[in-house]
């Protein structure tokens, strides 16, 4: 069976986010006996020179976007196994990011879905299946729909949409959108491409594929909920007989503390203790701390963005500082405002906090290898892949139960001994707080409890397999039917 990936970015050519994550590694976890999954994505002008030097010419053409006609290139490469096609157009995608803003990128998005179709003639490539992942290929069922279904390869061809981040839609004005896409009017109603007013990409995507998945069971769940369904919960209920919680893995060849190349020490669950301590007395020094082996290390790898529970953090941090012994470590970029907010704090507490604004695979690496416990205390959390990395490394994830978080860490529980982190229920920071204290204090005083939640965490098994399989069973279940 062949299946195309269609996305906005995945690595290693391209990652803004978790979704590069899920998209550049989940292809190579079918089985290749049976499945031929291949990836297009766009050909950015900003992707690093050693991945675009990589890059084959295969060929050229033009497509018809309304009334513009635009070039399209295709380049292609082979990486770990798996083809990449890649849609070149620099008008389109010259920018110093992959988005730029909503004006632009609806623009960007509907040529680029416009030219996966229009290059499957040329790949010598027919998918039984296209993959689409976000809104930004939201419109690639609803063409494939729309001006291909008199056309046998095309009307072949099923479509599943996955949803990331319900949050980001794709929405932008309705003429704008009809002339830019071409589409016919009719088909901006209600019921089909226009929410609120507006064309919505996604909305397209999900009412247009065979079937729609999002990234954990909870979460397919939550947005089916006027709370999580981010003004969609009643779309996403009628489509709820083929919406699929699907967890998300994580490349554990990659993430693996017996062999990550970034780590000074490496170790397993047996070891765990001894390796990852010499790890955080290497990392306080890089990073400028107190070089102290007890003192309990608190890490984040994040997106600085609402999602993902800053506001929480700002509003206890001096309660947390003033009063516990610990050390914080955060790393990331997002928004203006939790950068200035955590730099205003690193400043306050120089013993105690260290951020690094700015994304650094070995920091990552290195904060999931050598921290005791990991924070992520998000609003929402469709999945969340640092805690599955956290959990592999043995950092004990501290979370708020949403999303694939409440699906992936299971909170401790001192009678019976079991759990592999903490978390709690509302998004409230002095519950945060409490939680937190809590962690510690099983960390301070009761030492060999939480090296077994360590241990707990490091067994659990977030490969890929199990979701291939399922995502397997999906593309045969969908291809069989009429
Ligand atoms: C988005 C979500 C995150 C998810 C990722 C990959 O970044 O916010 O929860 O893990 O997509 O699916």
């Amino acid at each position: 069976m062949k299946i195309l990936f269609a996305a906005s970015e995945a690595v290693p050519f391209m990652k803004t986010g978790g979704l590069a994550d899920v998209t550049g590694s989940l292809p190579g976890y079918f089985d290749k006996k049976h499945f031929d999954v291949r990836i297009i994505m766009p050909k950015y002008l900003c992707m690093d020179e050693k991945w675009k030097a990589q890059l084959r010419f295969v060929c050229h053409f033009y497509v018809n976007l309304s009334w513009r006609r635009q070039y399209v290139g295709i380049f292609e490469t082979v990486q770990n196994g798996i083809t990449y096609y890649f849609v070149d157009n620099e008008f389109y995608f010259a920018g110093d990011k992959p988005y730029h803003n909503i004006y632009e990128d609806v623009e960007k998005f509907a040529f680029f879905s416009k030219a996966v179709l229009e290059a499957l003639p040329y790949l010598d490539f027919w998918p039984d299946v296209i993959h689409c992942h976000d809104w930004q290929t939201g419109l690639v069922p609803v063409f494939l729909r729309t001006f291909y279904g008199d056309q046998r390869c095309y009307s072949n061809i099923r479509t599943v949409f996955s949803v990331h981040n319900l949050k980001f839609q794709g929405r932008f004005s309705l003429p704008a959108v009809i002339d830019i896409t071409g589409l016919p009017e009719q088909i901006f109603s209600s019921d089909k491409l226009e929410s609120y007013g507006e064309a919505n990409y996604l909305k397209g995507g999900v009412v247009y594929a065979d079937a729609v998945t999002t990234v954990s069971p909870t979460y397919a769940r939550e947005i089916m909920t006027p709370e999580g369904g981010e003004g969609l919960d009643g779309l996403m209920r009628a489509r709820e007989g083929s919406l699929y919680g699907i967890l998300n893995g994580i490349d554990i060849r990659e993430y693996d503390p017996q062999t990550d190349a970034y780590l000074a020490n490496h170790y397993n669950e047996t070891n765990h203790t001894e390796g990852k301590g010499l790890n955080k007395l290497k990392l306080q020094k890089l990073l400028g701390l107190p070089v102290d082996k007890d003192v309990f290390l608190l890490g984040m790898v994040s997106r600085m963005t609402d999602q993902k529970g800053f506001d929480l953090i700002a509003y206890v941090m001096d309660e947390l500082m003033s009063t516990e012994r610990l050390q914080l470590v955060v790393a990331g970029t997002g928004e203006a405002r939790y950068e200035e907010m955590l730099r205003y704090f690193a400043e306050k507490y120089p013993q105690k906090i260290h951020v690094t604004i700015g994304y650094s695979e070995e920091l990552a690496h290195r904060i999931y290898g050598s921290c005791d416990a990991f924070l992520m205390p998000s609003l929402f959390e469709p999945c969340g892949l640092s805690q599955l990395m956290s959990l592999r490394y043995g950092t004990v994830p501290i979370v708020r139960e949403t999303g694939g978080l409440k699906d992936t860490v299971m909170p401790y529980n001192e009678y019976e001994q079991t759990g592999t982190g903490f978390s709690f229920a509302n998004y409230n920071a002095h519950e945060m707080l409490g939680v937190l204290r809590y962690a510690m204090r099983v960390y301070y005083t009761q030492r060999k409890c939480w090296n077994g939640i360590a241990e707990r965490a490091m067994r659990e098994d977030f490969s890929w397999k199990k979701s291939a399989e399922m995502y397997a069973r999906l593309y045969e279940d969908i291809v069989g039917r009429p």
